[in-house]
């Protein structure tokens, strides 16, 4: 699911797909209850005065964790994007020290902040539509959004992005998710779980066009953007994440290789290439710690401009 087409990064994304993945996707449940909770985490995070955490009005949406996509509506199969969702879960606890507020959006079952080890949850339960909220405020600067299907990811994503509009240059868009490149529309999709006595299956996946630009265009174009590039190929990773910074006009794009990514990343932006290192002298140490603290630098001087 996260192989690279060269084609489809060229490309542009066309409107009418965009319309067309949201028009047939299945109604977000708690859509309601989500944006209320967004915009009262919003104006609280965002007066005059700040958050109670000091760096006033600054926000982060970190997303975390890897999207699904369902083969039934009633699903019992799934086709899943790798992602434990550490990076998400311990950056988050670092722009929280840094004096962010932050929209945790994570996949349900995935790394938590302040919680080292994955919890227990059978990951099928996950798929069943809850009927209890699990929208979640920590002390009124972390807020939490679980979502487990690309649906469910994209949606709250337009959600998030719409109520950090006004919070303008002060936003950063921090998109750590593993975000599914193919889908099967719901219209298409099967309604109950798949027979297998029927033979060997034939299934058809349609693109998910690239929300990148989409995001940074159109939802949220004052706001701080960085995204993710994963390879397993490091002589493709940078080349790879200089396309993206440039295709999406993203401000940083974090480089990661699959199995260093918890040692070292490479931060790329228009004026620079960074080797991040997780400092190996102290126990414990993670990468994320300099990240953060690197982004939130870049951040800084990214809100000075608008100042001036
Ligand atoms: O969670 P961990 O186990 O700690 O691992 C962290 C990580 C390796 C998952 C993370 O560091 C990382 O690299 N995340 C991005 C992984 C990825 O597969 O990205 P991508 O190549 O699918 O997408 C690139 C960017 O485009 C991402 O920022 C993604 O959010 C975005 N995207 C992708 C598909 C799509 N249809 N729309 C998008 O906007």
């Amino acid at each position: 699911m996260d192989a690279i087409d060269d084609a489809n990064q060229l490309r542009e994304t066309p409107k009418n797909e965009v319309i067309s993945f949201f028009e047939s996707a299945p109604l977000l449940k708690d859509a309601a209850e989500i944006e209320k909770s967004l915009k009262e985490f919003v104006d609280r995070n965002t007066s005059s005065s700040g958050n109670l955490n000091g760096k006033a009005n600054r926000v982060v949406c970190i997303a975390s964790g890897g999207t699904t996509v369902p083969l039934e509506k009633q699903c019992v199969r799934y086709i899943d994007n790798f992602s434990s969702g550490h990076r998400g879960a311990a950056s988050t606890e670092y722009f929280l020290k840094a004096g962010y507020s932050v929209v945790f959006l994570y996949r349900r079952g995935s790394c938590q902040p302040f919680c080292s080890s994955l919890p227990d949850d059978p990951l099928l339960e996950c798929f069943s539509v809850a009927d209890d909220s699990s929208i979640e405020v920590a002390e009124g600067i972390l807020l939490k959004l679980p979502f487990t299907t690309i649906f469910e990811y994209l949606q709250i994503l337009q959600l998030i992005s719409v109520s950090l509009r006004d919070v303008g240059p002060s936003a950063i868009f921090f998109l750590a998710a593993a975000v599914s490149d193919f889908y099967i529309p719901w219209e298409s999709m099967a309604l109950h779980k798949i027979q297998s006595a029927s033979g060997p299956l034939d299934i058809r996946l349609a693109q998910v066009p690239k929300m990148l630009s989409v995001l940074r265009n159109e939802w949220a174009p004052m706001a701080f953007h960085i995204s993710f590039k994963l390879e397993t190929d490091t002589d493709i990773l940078l080349a790879k994440a200089t396309m993206a910074l440039k295709k999406y006009k993203m401000h940083m794009v974090i480089a990661n290789e699959l199995s260093t990514r918890k040692e070292e990343v490479i931060v790329v932006t228009e004026q620079e290439k960074v080797t991040v290192r997780r400092d190996c002298t102290r126990a414990g140490a993670e990468v994320e710690s300099p990240l953060v603290e690197l982004v939130v630098d870049r951040h800084s001087t990214y809100i000075k401009k608008f100042d001036a």
